[in-house]
Order: structure tokens, then sequence, then C-alpha cells
């Protein structure tokens, strides 16, 4: 992201992004540019790195599946205008096609046209790029690059005097043309009055029978326009995606990236190499991740806190000092100093207080567990609220579900419940109440009170026909009767010979 909000220039800028591709080599039923890296599509990125430039307007050239692609670049900037190619017929074309949607009016100041398909870009390369040309006047720049195989890539062609002259494509390029290691990044920032009298004089005259953006550098030169290119550093921010295998390699670099982003800003890290963060994430100082941890989404580490090994938390919120053992949680809060895990898998709407505990194969889920409050064993608490300083005892149950509704069970402050109950919800148990071993609640318990619930099995005969009749439940019951009523009826029949 840019620091710096002044603008590129006084002038209007225009962004086309370029998605039209169909992204064949991903063999994927979603379309290329919406394939994830670091939590965020791949356009995503790259609409992240041309907001910085605070542009006036963009333009995103979409082709095969629009309908997947359109909703997604309309959610991400309300404001883009979207453009479809209806055929892929070179970048020139696309280009054309976007132009030629823009109201006369706007088809001035500057233009620059990126793809879709980049999700390294920073928006600080882009600004660097456009304030250059702005600063150079030029009717066409180049963000070029210098890689060691350029294999592929259109060459930036230079004259004795270093002069940027032309730019040639791989399949139209010459031995000589072909060893040139400084390559067209495909980024490219144009003065819009040229842009305008040029789109529609450019030619599929070439190897490839496409209209090449690119050959307007060479009609820019014939109108005595200044042309040049602005080299990159760090080339592989303009790299692409074109299969799974490169996807792999983007992706894990810019994991690094990011790894070393929050190391530098004082987060411990122990293997980046199995430590996964995704771009909107947020980790305070002194957090320390130990191997094996994925944090997705939104997920927020407050400072102190350790995180592993082998967590997957996606849009978490850990407190300052908590420890978060192997755990897998989604939508979660976690309080400060609370100690979740090992082996502890938190649902949507798990809240655990500060100092709480929620411990080894415990489920949990819409459930809010209060201050220093602590379910450490072998429990499923699902739509449930636990008051400040409970302990819940070993291999408990929150019986939510009745089969056709959920509901709630709510435990008060510094209640102490033993092992092996089940509470069958609704139910409430007061503060300061306690419970027996092996207690099934199915009673509301009042403040300060014992209960236990032991005695004889009672069982109901054909409960589930007559209360759940029409449900799966009670077909299978019957069936089991039915069956059961043959065999009885066989065996009567043999008992009688
Ligand atoms: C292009 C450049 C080349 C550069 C390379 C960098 C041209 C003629 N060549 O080549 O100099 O080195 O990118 O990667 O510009 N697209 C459309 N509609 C089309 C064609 C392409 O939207 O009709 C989009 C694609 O989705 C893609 C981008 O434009 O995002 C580039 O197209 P691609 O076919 O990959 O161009 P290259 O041949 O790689
Ligand atoms: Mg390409």
């Amino acid at each position: 992201m840019s620091t710096s909000s002044k603008p590129v220039t006084s002038s209007a800028v225009t962004v086309i992004v370029l998605a039209a591709g169909g992204g064949t080599r991903m063999k994927s039923k979603t379309m290329k540019v919406l394939h994830p890296i670091s939590g965020r599509s791949m356009i995503g990125h790259v609409m992240d790195a041309v907001a910085a430039l605070e542009p006036d307007r963009v333009v995103a050239v979409v082709g095969t599946q629009r309908e997947q692609v359109g909703p997604h670049i309309k959610a991400l900037l309300p404001g883009a205008v979207l453009v479809v190619q209806e055929t892929q017929d070179g970048t020139g074309h696309a280009v054309r096609v976007a132009w030629e949607a823009l109201d006369p009016a706007a088809r001035t100041g500057t233009v620059l046209v990126a793809y879709g398909d980049t999700p390294l870009l920073e928006g600080e390369s882009l600004r660097a790029f456009a304030e250059d040309h702005v600063a150079a006047g030029r009717g066409v720049s180049i963000l070029s690059g210098v890689v060691v195989n350029p294999h592929g890539y259109g060459r930036v062609l230079r004259d004795s005097a270093g002069e940027v002259t032309g730019i040639v494509e791989q399949k139209d390029a010459t031995a000589e043309q072909a060893a040139v290691s400084e390559i067209n990044s495909g980024i490219l920032a144009f003065d819009a009055t040229f842009l305008d009298g040029a789109l529609p004089r450019l030619t599929n005259d070439n190897a490839n029978g496409e209209y090449y953006l690119t050959d307007t550098v060479q009609l820019a030169r014939e109108d005595g326009l200044g042309v040049g290119a602005f080299m990159i550093d760090d080339v592989i921010q303009t790299e692409g995606v074109n299969d799974r295998a490169q996807l792999a390699i983007l992706a894990r670099e810019k994991n690094r990236r990011i790894l070393t982003r929050w190391m530098k800003d004082g987060v411990t890290i122990i293997d980046p190499d199995t430590t996964w963060v995704d771009v909107d994430v947020r980790l305070e100082r002194d957090v320390t991740i130990l191997p094996g941890v994925q944090l997705l989404g939104a997920t927020v580490v407050a400072e102190d806190a350790v995180v592993g090994p082998d967590c997957t938390l996606k849009d978490v919120e850990v407190g300052a000092g908590a420890s978060v053992v192997r755990t897998h949680a989604e939508l979660a809060v976690i309080g400060a100093g609370a100690n979740v895990g090992p082996f502890s898998y938190l649902r949507p709407g798990t809240e655990l207080g500060a100092g709480g505990k929620i411990g080894a194969f415990v489920e949990t889920k819409n459930a809010k567990i209060g201050k220093a409050a602590k379910v450490p064993h072998l429990s499923y608490v699902g739509d449930a609220e636990i008051g400040e300083g409970t302990n819940i005892g070993a291999g408990t149950i929150f019986a939510n579900y009745d089969g056709v509704h959920k509901h709630r069970t709510v435990i008060g402050r510094h209640a102490k419940t033993a092992s092996n109950n089940t509470f069958v919800a609704p139910v409430h148990i007061g503060d300061g109440a306690g419970t027996g071993a092996g207690s099934v609640i199915r009673d509301d318990v009042p403040p300060g009170a014992l209960a236990v619930s032991a005695g004889p099995q009672r069982t109901i005969e054909g409960w589930a026909g007559r209360k759940r009749a029409g449900t799966k439940q009670a077909e299978a019951a019957a069936e089991a009767e039915e069956a059961h009523h043959q065999r009885a009826g066989v065996r009567a029949d043999t008992d009688g010979e």
C-alpha cells in the first residue's frame, strides 16, 4: 500500500484492468483471476494496488465467465466500469473496447493498463511508475524488468543510444531480439490524447494475428512523442499466473512477504515455511507464532499471545497473552490470558472470557463462556452461556438439539458441574449450584442447589411415532417395530408347529 496520498497528476487518471483471458491452463470452473492468494482473489490484490493511485476511474475488461467476475469486481470497487470483450483479439483490442466504453469527455489525462492476474503487484510500484511517466511527459511508458528467462514475454528494444524503440513479441522476435532480457511487464502508461488516436491505428498483422497494445510504442515514436521504460527491480510483482503451479509459487512468495512484514513489526514467527497469514490479518507486537499455523480472514492476535503449534484460526480474535494450541477455530473470540487446546474445535459464536479455558477435545458453538470459566476436558458446549468462574466437569454434553429445534443452556457464576453430565436444553443452572457425576439435568437447578439425577431407567414405548410423526426418526422407529413384529410372528408360527 502506498503511504502517499498526493495525486499522481493534476489531470485525470484512468486505470484499465485486463481480465478477459479465459485462464484455460488453470483447468478450473473458477475464473483465473478469482483464485485466491493470501485470502484475497488475484484481481482483489490488483484492485488494491490500483486503489493506491486514487484513480478517477477504473475500467475492468472481462470476457468469458463474466457472470463470475463481474459481480466480484463490483463488490471490490462499486465504481468500476465493467466492459465485456466478446472475443479475445489481443491486448490492443481489449483496451480499445474499454476506451470506447468511456464517455468521450472522460478520455483525457493519464491512462494505466494493468492485468488482473498479477497478485504481487504493490500500489507503491504502480504509483512510482505513474509518477515517472507523468514527470517525463511521455506518450507511452513501459514498466519493464530484467528476467533470467525472458521466453514468452515481449522484449523491450533499444537503439545504440539506449532509447526505447519498441516492443517485439516472442513469436515475432528475431534470434537477436529474443536474446534481450529486458521484458515488457505488460503494465503500460499512456497520454490519453495519444492513446485515443493510436488505438484505431493498431493492426493484427503479426504472428499471433492479434491487436498488440505494445505496437503503440512504435506509433508514439512515429508521432514524435517521448517513449521510455521504467525498470522495476522487484519484477515478480508483475508476474502473472497461468496455471496452478505458478499459483502456488506466487502464493508462497506473497505469504513470505506478509510474514517478513510482521516479523519486522515485532512478531516472532518460529517457522515461516509452515506459517500462513492472510493479507487482512492483524498481529500485535510480541505475538509468537509456533510452527504449522494458518491465520486466515480477519483474524486479530493481540500482544504476547502464543498461537500454535498446528492451529487454523479464521476470523478469530485472540486476546493479549492468550495461548492457543492445536486448535481449529472460526468466528470465535478468545479472551486475554485465556487457554485453548490442545485439540479444541471452536465453531462460530464461541466467546471465551479473559482467563478462561477451553481444553482438550472440546467442541464449542454459539457459546459464551465467562471470565475464568473452564471447560477443560472432552465436552460439547453448544448454544450455551456459562457464567464467570464456573467449572464444567469432564465429558459434559450440552444437549441443545431435540431433533427438531435448538435450545439454550444457561449456567450461572461459580457453578461446579460434575463429570459426565448431560444438560438437556432448555435448562437453567443457578449461580453457585452443583451437579452430581453422571447426571442428566432436565430441570432447572436453583442457585446454590446440588442436583443429582439417578434412578431406574424409564422407557416410554412408541414415543417417536406419537411425538415425531412424519419425521425420519418416526419412520425408522416404525420400520424397526414392523421388523420386530415380523420376527415375533415368524417365531410364533414356528412355535405353533
Ligand atoms: C503480453 C504483452 C507482452 C508482455 C506480457 C507480459 C502484448 C501484445 N503483449 O503478452 O509484451 O511481455 O503480456 O505478461 O500486449 N487480455 C484480454 N483480452 C485479450 C487478450 C488479453 O483481456 O484479447 C488480457 C489477459 O487476460 C491477460 C493480459 O491481457 O490478463 C495479457 O494477455 P496475454 O495473452 O497473457 O498476453 P501475452 O501474450 O502474455
Ligand atoms: Mg501472458
